[in-house]
């Protein structure tokens, strides 16, 4: 009995697949709302860069950059952080856009596409490997510390975090250049 209640424990890609759910939710809502007021579409893509920016850091941090450190094949690590990257671009290029236009609705479609793909690539490719190389017990402890992370890292500002995301890139081995770069991230939360 007490051996099933701790087999039930959830683990990292449970939690990841519950902010998935939200984020593919949130991009339906988005989709749906292209033709709206400025200040739902806005609304929408806030909310939206609330889901995506503190999942993609502590993801990275917690799942892509353990795997790193077992020696899993990287190449897909690297194809995911350019992915986020490349999310968070389209984000900030979204908001920046003031009034709805042709590029604008092109760039909205695209970035929708783009981050489904991205989610679906990392439930179907991502999560055997992670299952993979991690005990249940050892995804469960990843699991704290992937939430324990996220609402710090959602009151930074787009710098700091687009620091910390190199911060991630970072090979694990370099250590030291890690700390400092998550150093300077925590004092230039704001
Ligand atoms: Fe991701
Ligand atoms: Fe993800």
């Amino acid at each position: 009995m007490a051996q099933k209640k701790i087999q039930n424990k959830r683990t990292v890609l449970d939690f990841i697949k519950d902010d998935h759910d939200r984020m593919r939710s949130l991009i339906r809502k988005f989709r749906d709302n292209l033709d709206a007021k400025p200040e739902k579409r806005s609304a929408l893509l806030r909310r939206i860069r609330d889901e995506v920016v503190p999942h993609a850091r502590a993801e990275e941090d917690v799942v892509y950059n353990n795997m790193r450190k077992v020696d899993a094949p990287t190449d897909w690590v690297y194809h995911g952080f350019l992915e986020h990257a490349e999310t968070e671009a389209q984000l900030h290029a979204l908001e920046a856009m003031e009034a709805i236009h042709v590029e604008w609705r092109k760039l909205a479609e695209k970035f929708c596409d783009d981050l489904e793909h991205h989610i679906r690539e990392e439930e179907e490719e991502l999560f055997p490997q992670v299952r993979a190389a991690f005990s249940h017990a050892e995804l469960e402890g990843m699991a704290d510390k992937f939430r324990s992370q996220k609402p710090e890292i959602r009151e930074r500002g787009a710098i700091s975090n687009t620091i910390a995301m190199v911060g991630n890139l970072v090979t694990p081995s370099l250590n030291e250049v890690q700390n400092f770069v998550r150093e300077k991230v925590t004092s230039w939360r704001h």
